[in-house]
Formats: structure tokens, sequence, C-alpha cells
């Protein structure tokens, strides 16, 4: 079989399209923007980018007018350009000026940039896997909570501490519209504040490149109401329900017998336990997106990705089940789609 042809007959699941359309529409919205910031640690460096941005391009105007000047003067005229005067003023106080007081407004703003509060209302251990995110919920202690993956929910208006680690190679944590970038490097823990002004939801992405699927690499955080948050989180600490249906009880058993349980965690499925090595599924379906910000999470993207996650994202560590019957992959994602 030529690749061509295995070409013509990939799946297309929904959402490649949207994400195009999304990816055009970034400029316009501001979603993941250094320059829309929605908390105040992003505010502070798009405050620095324009004052960088706008100082730059006046030097920029003022050099390119004087080359301009040089260039179109009238032969055998020397001009005010060659008098020593200007040359001094121009070439060594004017760059010695400028660029000092860039660097101490630049030096003395990113002394702003709040660093984490130790009485921080949320605190959120985030460890990096190629290619996707594990997100524990943790309480004062460091004890954790809740479980969950590739999606973040904060409180809005409220200071949320989030330690990052890795378990294989540098990942790079980056919300632009909440926070600079922090680096995942093994071995190490890293720690970055980040805070929403109001609620929203704010795409992430892995910013160091980490293998072939960095770029599928994305998260999302949605910034809730405090109330909002405080249920969503006690839902979360919950284990699953399985409702008593003919329909789950047969996506539970698929579920089992292809072993799904040997990398994916559910709590409340006491054979269920991923130890970490995929996301954890205890409330796969109280997230947005599949494959870390990949796919849109609706049931036939569901089908798809069980069926052909291979195909759509390439040398990710779950196996393709093309093998398996249609109504099998049904019953599959309808008892998914019970994890609430
Ligand atoms: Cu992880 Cu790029």
């Amino acid at each position: 079989m030529t690749s061509k042809k295995q070409t013509s007959r990939m799946p297309r699941p929904h959402g490649y399209s949207a994400s195009v359309a999304a990816l055009a529409l970034c400029a316009c919205t501001g979603q993941q923007s250094t320059l829309a910031p929605r908390g105040p640690n992003a505010q502070v460096i798009a405050d620095i980018s324009w004052v960088m941005f706008w100082g730059a391009g006046f030097i920029l105007v003022l050099v390119m007018s004087l080359a301009l000047y040089a260039f179109f003067r009238k032969s055998g005229t020397s001009g005010f350009l060659s008098s020593n005067k200007l040359i001094i003023a121009g070439g060594i106080v004017f760059p010695v000026v400028s660029l000092t007081a860039l660097l101490v407004y630049g030096v003395f703003s990113m002394g702003t940039l709040r660093a984490q509060p130790s009485d921080a209302a949320v605190r959120i251990d985030v460890v990096g896997n190629r290619w996707w995110w594990d997100i524990r919920y943790l309480d004062k202690t460091g004890k954790p909570l809740a479980v969950t993956a590739n999606e973040i929910r904060i409180p809005a208006g409220q200071d949320v501490a989030v330690t990052v680690r890795t378990n294989d190679v540098i990942h790079s944590f980056w919300v632009p519209n909440l926070a600079g970038k922090i680096d995942l490097i093994p071995g190490r823990t890293n720690h970055i504040l980040i805070k929403a002004d109001r609620p929203g939801i704010f795409r992430g992405q892995c910013a160091e490149f980490c293998g072939a699927q960095h770029a599928r690499m994305a998260f999302h955080v949605i910034a809730e109401t405090p109330q909002q948050y405080d249920a969503w989180l006690r839902g979360q600490m919950a284990p699953a329900r399985i409702a008593d249906d003919i329909e789950l009880a047969r996506g539970l058993d698929a579920f089992r017998q292809q072993d799904c349980a040997a990398c994916h965690t559910v709590r409340g499925i006491s054979e269920a336990r991923g130890q970490g090595r995929g996301p954890d599924l205890t409330h796969f379906a109280s997230r947005k997106f599949i494959g870390a910000g990949t796919l849109e999470n609706n049931r036939s993207n569901l089908m798809q990705f069980i069926a052909h996650s291979q195909r759509i994202k390439p040398a990710n560590g779950m196996p393709d089940y093309a093998h398996l019957e249609e109504p099998t992959l049904h019953s599959l994602a309808v008892f998914l789609e019970s994890l609430r």
C-alpha cells in the first residue's frame, strides 16, 4: 500500500479545521497572546514589551531617517552629518543614554513581577510528559486532593502557585495571557505564579521543543468564579460514579478487556491504576479537549482518537485501537463520556 493511499484514508476528525480557524483568529481575539494580559504578572510583561517596542521603533525611525538623508543629500555638500559634534552625540551619548534608560526600566519592571506567595489560595503540581500534562491539586500540606490532565481550573482573582517538574525531557509551561514562561527541567522543581483577573479560558502551550508532538502539547486554563471553582474541585476529588446502564457496562467491559487501565487511572475502578503512565481519566468528560489540546472533546473525535491516535498524534504513548469494531468504540466513548 502506498503512503498516498494511506493518506487518502486518514480520518479527518472534527476540530482540525476549527483549530486552523482558531489559529487565524488568535491575533484578533488575544487568545494565547502576551499582548492581551489578563493577570498582574502578564500585565507587567506586556508593559515591558510595549516600552521596548516603541523605544526600539523610535530609534529605528531616527537612524533610518539619517541614513536616507545621507543617501539623498546633494553630492559635494558635506552637510551636518559629518560634524564631530553629531558623531559624538549620536554615536556615543545617545546610545549610552537610551540603552541605559531601557535597561534600568526593564530591570526595575521585572523586579515588580510577583513571586509565589506562601499563602496562595490554590496550589498545583504540574508534571510534563511527552506529550501531555499531569496536573495535581494539592492541599496546604502538599498532599494531592485531585488529579486531572491537560486542563487547569483556577478561581479568578486569586493567587495560584504552580510547581512544575518533568518526567522526561525539558518542557516549558506557558500561558501567555496570565504569566511568563517557566521551564520544566529534569531533576529540578520550578515555581510560577498564575492569576487571572476575571473568568475566562486561556490557552497554554509547551514552549520548549520536546519532540515530534511538541506542538500538540497544549493545555487550557479555565478561570471561574470561586464558587464555580470550589464546586468543580469537589467533583474532581470524588471517585468516578458509574451508573447502572447496559451501554456503560459494555464500555467498561471494553475498557477492561483492552487493558486501558494499564496506563489510565480511573479512581473508583479498582484495577485502573495507571501510575501516571497516561492521563488520569476519572473525570475525563469534564474536560474540553482530547490529546492535550489536539481535538475538541466530543463523541466522534473521541472514537477517532481511540482508533487512530497514532495518525492524529504520531508517536504518542497510546497505541491505535483500529481493530475494534464500531459498536465497541461507541460503547467505550459512551463510557468515557459518563466520567463527569
Ligand atoms: Cu513539551 Cu514541547
